[in-house]
């Protein structure tokens, strides 16, 4: 996730490109941060600059070196996903022969097979980007016909993933050219100026007029004109609409919080950490993998160390490696982890999980266990955190910046991306063959359409949140992999409402929690799909112990599950047929509802619980 700007016009006077597009990064920091670039289509030539960090950092860099004036600017903020937060990485990219800039937001899939295919023609690159190898493209396409617009359609015909792009081009300076696939890109429409973007954040502080590119749809524009077509060149009528925001509102994309914009990022978090995963034979690849493949063939152990969320998602992740890839797996908080002497060796993979990348027990954890000759395989949300690179292997999730303290999309994204190393595994010890493997991962390209279809019912769990704002404790049961969905629903109430919330394996119930039952306490129970009847039944068993006994009961079940249909009060329903294993990625999403309405019906800040970091870099 990156944010993108585009201006061109002649009103305001020479300096407004640069003052719109600096403006427009600004407000698009919050999708990322790790370096930002302009570019201005000036009279001399295609002028760049960028810089590592943040807007701050460009803002040093144009003054140190100011920038010559032209009548449109392209800029972009950037969330590194190929190639570290560095300079050279920054956007925008200018074409070998600097006729030709663009910035980029997505993910090239075949950006190794058409870097090949440059590389063979005598191409050099300046970065480590899929972004780069657009612009080369461009600016090859661009000098062959001379039309920005042409050679935008024929080279976006040959990307695979997703990206919204805008290129300038200094033989063409009254345009500006973009297009859009599995990316979000907006126009905003000005008098004698227009604006492109990520999102209005971008450019409403300009106008409050804009229009939306739809799927596979490129957009020309210029000071005085916006003309939409498909990537075949047939004209697409545009959609416009009004912006009722202000720019906070902007900002969280019209939610009121970045934790419930992050709650409904949660499918597109899924789809971008799946992206570009699978080779063109059809095999799977990780980003980063610094261990032989002969050692990750031989080792006879996992242990999954993390902390927080990020720890329940390492629970959902034990279930699925263990059915997959039949290695014994064990899940150890990171800061218990290296005090109790844990027995690894050089045939343990160890498994860090972590948001930030560094959280300090983890980090710690990680430097233990390859002190005790373990190798490292880190799940991790930010390109080149220390645990990034300090681990043998990485496999990034692309959920983008996280800006609420609160864990959503990073969780769901992290649960994501262990499938994704299960079936990794799976595949290179030989535990399923490739079509079984391709079977799952197919599923797993369902999930965010099954996860969206969930997010439909926040209406109702909102308002079960309302019925429940003075309630004092509440329970979470659930069994398999809807336990550390339990564990993590309790978790959303504890850290967001301040709340007592305990989350419980059902089977363990009788063991003791259920003294805790009383009139009208509310419990969540996650019901196992009645395709797994073992399972199921035990739960429903369950789930009429605590009715019994008063409680109030909210049910997370799949569709067309009746036996439940009495036994609740409220009944949230995920899609039928979600493969066991993968619901946690649906069961999830009300539970995080429901938390976050009900601290906000006791008027606490969602995105900043008290007392919490976001990234806890203290032991
Ligand atoms: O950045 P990390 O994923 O390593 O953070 C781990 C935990 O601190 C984090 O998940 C924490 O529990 C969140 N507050 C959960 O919402």
């Amino acid at each position: 996730m990156c944010g993108i700007v585009g201006y061109i016009g002649s009103l305001g006077g020479p300096l407004r490109p640069l003052q719109v597009v600096i403006e427009g990064l600004t407000r698009l920091e919050y999708r990322g941060y790790d370096s930002a670039g302009i570019a201005i289509n000036a009279e001399s030539g295609i002028e760049v600059r960028k810089k590592a960090g943040r807007v701050e950092n460009l803002n040093a860099l144009l003054e140190a070196e100011p920038i010559p004036e032209g009548k449109s600017a392209i800029g972009h903020t950037r969330w590194a996903t190929h190639g570290s937060p560095s300079d050279l990485n920054s956007h925008p990219h200018l074409s070998p022969d600097s006729e030709v800039a663009i910035v980029h937001n997505g993910i090239v899939e075949n950006h190794q097979e058409l870097r090949e295919e440059l590389l063979a023609q005598g191409a050099s690159f300046s970065s480590e980007t899929d972004s780069e190898i657009v612009v080369h493209l461009l600016g090859k396409e661009f000098a062959r016909i001379g039309d920005l617009e042409q050679a935008m359609r024929n080279v976006v015909k040959r990307l695979e993933g997703s990206f919204a792009l805008v290129a300038i081009a200094h033989r063409d300076p009254d345009r500006m050219v973009a297009a859009r696939r599995n990316s979000p890109l907006v126009v905003g429409i000005g008098e004698g100026e227009n604006f492109l973007g990520s999102d209005v954040a971008a450019f409403v502080g300009y106008t409050k007029l804009a229009m939306a590119i739809d799927q596979d749809q490129m957009v020309v524009v210029t000071a005085n004109s916006v003309t939409v077509s498909d990537f075949d060149g047939n004209a697409v009528e545009p959609k416009t609409y009004e912006v009722d925001w202000d720019v906070n509102a902007a900002m969280t994309d019209g939610f009121d919080t970045y934790m419930e914009k992050e709650i409904h990022e949660q499918p597109r978090a899924v789809v971008d950490t799946l992206l570009g995963r699978r080779s063109k034979n059809g095999e799977l690849h990780l980003d980063e993998l610094r261990i032989d493949e002969a050692e990750l063939r031989a080792i006879d152990k996992i242990i999954v160390i993390a902390c927080g969320s990020a720890a329940y998602a390492g629970h959902v992740a034990r279930y699925a490696i263990e059915h997959w890839c039949r290695i014994p797996v064990e899940v150890e908080l990171a800061h218990e982890f290296r005090y109790r002497d844990p027995v690894v060796n050089s045939k343990t993979l160890v498994v860090a999980i972590s948001q930030s990348g560094e959280t300090m027990d983890t980090l710690m954890a990680v430097r233990h266990a390859r002190e005790q000759g373990a190798r490292v395989l880190a799940i991790v949300n930010v390109f080149g955190s220390t645990i990034a690179r300090e681990a043998d292997a990485v496999l990034y999730t692309h959920a983008g910046p996280e800006v609420a303290v609160a864990s959503t999309k990073a969780f769901s994204a992290q649960i994501a991306a262990a499938y994704l190393l299960g079936l990794y595994l799976a595949q290179l010890r030989g535990n399923k063959y490739p079509d079984e493997v391709a079977t799952y991962l197919d599923e797993l390209a369902q999930m965010p359409e099954r996860m969206a279809s969930v997010l439909e019912q926040e209406d109702a769990v909102k308002e079960l949140a309302r019925k429940m704002s003075d309630v004092e404790s509440v329970l979470f049961l659930g069994r398999h992999v809807g336990f550390p969905i339990a564990l993590e629903g309790a978790l959303k109430l504890k850290e967001l409402a301040y709340i007592h919330a305990e989350g419980f394996a059902a089977g363990e119930l009788k063991h003791g929690p259920i003294a805790l039952v009383e009139e009208g306490l509310p419990i969540f129970v996650i019901v196992p799909t009645p395709r797994r009847p073992l399972l199921h039944s035990k739960v429903i068993s369950n789930l009429e112990e605590v009715k019994t006994r008063g409680a109030r009961v909210v049910v997370v079940a799949e569709e067309g599950d009746t036996a439940v249909n009495d036994l609740a009060e409220l009944i949230i329903r995920v899609p039928h047929s979600t493969p066991t294993l993968m619901m946690p990625l649906v069961t999830i999403i009300p539970l995080q509802i429901f938390a976050c309405e009900l601290a906000r019906q006791k008027g606490y800040d969602v995105d900043k619980p008290r007392n919490l970091a976001k990234a806890v870099t203290v032991e």
